[in-house]
């Protein structure tokens, strides 16, 4: 069976675009093959953070996927398999600067954090980001890495690291890995239609997974539809997104119902919007109760992420064990 890695950070919310993005995704390809997902908090260390924050919003991610329906144990947290560190430093070693320069997620950081302070500390890490990311994925020897667009370019870095690092030791060791771009539902922003949905653009710009239903209703209601520059008898980027959020949703019928409306230019807005908050309001409701079970008892809930991550971590430290052997290091007692 071949073995598929993702990792998301920990960033404190999961919104219905990640889902329907990326998590729902994971959901369905863990039925079919080896899989490893990973809450990477090693990575949320590159931006300024604060520790207590950092460790609240890893449970809360942790939480978050589970309730998503993630299976427990292809589930891991990256810093309790300190291994992939360790495999980034050798990996960092096969990795040219010139390489690191030219990832245009750095340059996109590095200029945020400049924008909001000229002073600002821009950290090795963030440097180093795509070479801890290539050992999260070649430390399992993943074959499909599911991932956005937006990481194109550090898939390709990784299969860059893989390809070199066997040449330079002259054994075929690492699979480079392969991304899988699935068709997934891209969901924009409810108040800005022009833009992906995302947290970082505000608080009302996202629907949270598992937020009230009063809320989501209200976000749905005042949700932008016509900016009035869309042609006659086509969809503005808008009502195009609450279409595509109702079909995500599963609501096949409304979908076509409505669109036959649009077809024959007498939908109505409000109808639109109904179907698409009902069927919000069900899934967040859905989710809410789902992580309200899983928070009823919180404490096993951890121990048995703890405990799955150190089974994982066994796979993690045999690669290690090859990986030292090859390099030239060490083999560590017993
Ligand atoms: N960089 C990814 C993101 O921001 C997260 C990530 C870290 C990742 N390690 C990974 C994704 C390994 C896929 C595989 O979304």
């Amino acid at each position: 069976m071949k073995n598929i890695l993702s990792c998301v950070q920990p960033t404190g919310d999961l919104h219905i675009g990640n889902y329907f993005g990326a998590v729902q995704n994971w959901t369905r390809l863990q039925e079919a093959y080896n899989c490893f997902f990973g809450v990477v908090d090693y990575h949320s260390m590159t931006m300024p953070y604060k520790p207590e924050q950092l460790r609240e919003n890893t449970w809360k991610m942790v939480f978050y996927l589970l309730a998503c329906g993630v299976k427990p144990e292809t589930m891991f947290v990256q810093s309790l398999v300190p291994e992939h560190v360790e495999l980034s430093w050798i990996l960092g070693c096969v990795t040219s600067y010139g390489e690191l320069n030219r990832m245009t997620q750095f340059k996109d950081k590095a200029d945020q954090l400049k924008e909001s302070d000229k002073e600002a500390f821009v950290s090795t890490g963030l440097f180093v980001y795509p070479v801890l990311q290539a050992a999260d994925i070649l430390i399992y020897h993943a074959h499909y890495v599911p991932v956005g667009k937006d990481q194109e370019q550090h898939l390709e870095l990784s299969r860059t690291i893989a390809q070199r690092f066997n040449f330079q030791f002259g054994k075929e060791y690492f699979t480079p890995p392969e991304p899988l771009f699935t068709e997934t539902p891209k969901i924009l922003s409810l108040a800005d239609p022009s833009k992906k949905m995302s947290k970082s653009l505000g608080e009302k710009h996202y629907v949270n997974l598992f937020g009230e239903e009063e809320r989501v209703r209200k976000q749905v209601k005042s949700a932008v539809t016509d900016t009035g520059d869309t042609p006659a008898g086509q969809l503005s980027p808008g009502v195009a997104n609450l279409f595509e959020i109702l079909r995500a949703c599963g609501q096949v019928d409304a979908y076509n119902a409505l669109m036959t409306d649009h077809h024959a230019g007498a939908l109505r807005y409000s109808d639109l919007k109904e179907c698409v908050a009902d069927a919000l309001a069900a899934l967040t409701t859905a989710f809410r109760e789902r992580l309200h079970t899983l928070n009823a008892d919180k404490r096993a809930v951890k121990a048995q992420v703890q405990d799955n991550s150190a089974a994982i971590r066994k796979r993690a430290q045999q690669t290690l064990r090859e990986v030292r052997e090859i390099t030239g290091l060490l083999p560590m007692k017993g």
